[in-house]
């Protein structure tokens, strides 16, 4: 067979040219591999000289690596504010630190921030908490809440006078949504399509929405399955709980981080190494909990946590402390460009606290209490955003419209997530388990309490002591047994 000597040149150069692509692809493997593993390397090395202090015992500091999205706001309000005065309060840290850990003496830090602000943290004196949630979950709950809180901004006109107005708000000693990761990214570009959408329907005039499938409402709001698909999604909310933890996000403060987390997006089997760093930090943590056992991981905060610094607090007098705790002109936190309310309730709680005389038991009451007070709230704040794009609406029940492959898709977007939570998950029932045996014991101190009052008599006096007990209960007992008989016999007579 003859072959065009064009031809056969050209089929020369496309080989030549698949193998160069092909190498440089190997390279590119090659390079990331390297990266990761030396990433890996550090992270492991870091924290393997063990500091030789219980990972349970509460240390100076406590740094709440918030997961967005998984309950931590309610552990904010109304758990760690009422254990820790606002002076105590680290200043907040919402994209950069803007304090010197060394300096400050301050003994509580909540943050969206990842796990790389711990090097800029006294390691041995620092201990770390944080609550997992299922994946699925937590991406459904990320993108409802970016629409909600963009939705608000729909009071305005439009685009360029809601921009305006949540500049304005900034300036104040307010600290806006917008200002926090990751909704500063979310937030904004949501709001933009939210616009972009509406000015759409303006345009257009009459709008028929036939499906009421909130995450499918195409003329409302973007799609859930798009909404997956998106850089920003890819960047900011796939595997996000994983990166935070092994301190990989879009917004941390190591520098290879960012080459490290694209390497792992570009090549799924990477993933394993960041995996591990990941599992190791969670087992090394104070506390985990489990969004979906809520009960459950509050009484466990409120045991493990809570407890150790209330007797934190006895042990260091804090009757001084009390004066500071009204005067600290706090910051306030706004969920919202456009409205400012918020709840800074509960200070006499916390002056309850400081006196000494709050219990775990009184600590969990008042939770209880503020967290029915919080969802209210917040399920108010929730209907009257989304009332903007009705008839999208979020609710419990929607969530069983999501279809089946979107669910899939998110599951395969997060598959470092998924992991990681089953490995919380694991956890948590050891620690949840180790905590009822150390109540049982407890409890049963308190029975052995009991037979030490016994105990002051000898044990032959015991022994008459119960056995004239149970004569005496024998003998009540047959006395009201002869008297029931006898109502019986007279009721017969008659
Ligand atoms: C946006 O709304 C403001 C306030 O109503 C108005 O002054 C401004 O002209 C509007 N801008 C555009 C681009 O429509
Ligand atoms: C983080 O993600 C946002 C949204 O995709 C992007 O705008 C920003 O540039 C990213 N930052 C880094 C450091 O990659
Ligand atoms: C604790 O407070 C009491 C009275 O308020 C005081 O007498 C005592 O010295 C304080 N103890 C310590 C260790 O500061
Ligand atoms: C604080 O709580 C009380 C009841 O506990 C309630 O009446 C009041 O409105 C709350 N204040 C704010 C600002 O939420
Ligand atoms: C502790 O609480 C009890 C009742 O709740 C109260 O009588 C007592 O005065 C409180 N003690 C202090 C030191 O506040
Ligand atoms: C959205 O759902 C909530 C809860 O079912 C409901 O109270 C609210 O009125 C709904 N909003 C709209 C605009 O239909």
């Amino acid at each position: 067979m003859h072959m065009n000597p064009i031809l056969k040149l050209a089929l020369v150069w496309f080989i030549l040219l698949a193998s160069v692509l092909v190498s440089f692809a190997e390279l590119e493997f090659g390079h990331c591999e390297r990266v990761v593993k030396e990433w890996a390397d550090t992270s492991s090395s870091r924290e393997e000289h063990p500091p030789n202090i219980d990972k349970r015992s509460l240390q100076d500091l406590l740094f709440f690596l918030h997961v967005p999205r998984t309950g931590g706001r309610t552990y904010f309000h109304c758990f760690l504010r009422k254990l820790y005065d606002n002076a105590e309060e680290c200043p907040r840290s919402y994209d950069k630190l803007h304090f010197d850990p060394r300096k400050q003496k301050c003994k509580l830090l909540a943050t969206h921030d990842d796990y790389s602000l711990m090097s800029k943290l006294p390691r041995e004196r620092t201990s770390v908490m944080t609550i997992v949630r299922d994946p699925v979950a937590r991406v459904l709950s990320t993108y409802e809440f970016s629409v909600e809180v963009a939705a608000r901004f729909l009071v305005h006109p439009n685009l360029t006078s809601a921009t305006r107005m949540s500049g304005r708000i900034r300036k104040n000693n307010v600290i806006s949504t917008l200002d926090i990761w990751p909704w500063k990214y979310l937030v904004p570009w949501m709001r933009q399509d939210l616009f972009a959408r509406r000015d759409a329907r303006k345009l257009k005039g009459v709008v028929i929405i036939e499906d009421d499938n909130p995450y499918d409402m195409e003329e409302m709001l973007m799609p859930l399955h798009k909404y997956l698909d998106t850089p920003t999604a890819h960047d900011i909310i796939h595997n996000g709980a994983t990166f935070q933890i092994a301190g990989l996000t879009n917004n941390s403060r190591l520098s290879e981080a960012h080459e490290v987390r694209h390497c792992v997006q570009k090549y799924r089997n990477l993933g394993e190494p960041v995996l591990q760093v990941a599992k190791r930090r969670l087992d090394s943590m104070l506390y985990v909990g489990l969004t979906e056992e809520h009960r459950e991981s509050a009484s466990l905060f409120a045991n493990v946590v809570g407890s150790q610094v209330l007797s934190q607090l006895v042990t260091s007098n804090a009757t001084a402390k009390t004066k500071t705790t009204k005067s600290e002109a706090s910051v306030t936190v706004s969920e919202s460009g456009s409205d400012k309310s918020e709840i800074q309730n509960g200070t006499s709680d916390k002056i309850e606290a400081k006196s000494g005389n709050m219990t775990v038991k009184t600590l969990m009451e008042v939770y209880e209490g503020c967290i029915t007070h919080l969802r209210k709230s917040q399920g108010t704040r929730r209907v009257n955003s989304l009332k903007r794009i009705s008839p999208a609406n979020f609710t419990r029940g929607t969530r069983a419209r999501v279809p089946n492959e979107v669910i899939q898709q998110i599951k395969s977007l997060n598959n470092l997530d998924v992991e990681l939570y089953k490995y919380a998950k694991e956890i948590f029932v050891k620690e949840h388990e180790l905590v009822s045996k150390k109540m049982v014991s407890t409890s049963k101190r308190s029975i052995v309490d009991l037979q030490n009052v016994f105990g002051e008599m000898e044990g032959e006096k015991l022994w008459k002591f119960v056995s004239v007990a149970l004569m005496l209960l024998l003998l009540f007992l047959l006395y009201l047994f002869v008297n029931a008989r006898r109502r019986i016999t007279s009721k017969v007579k008659i």
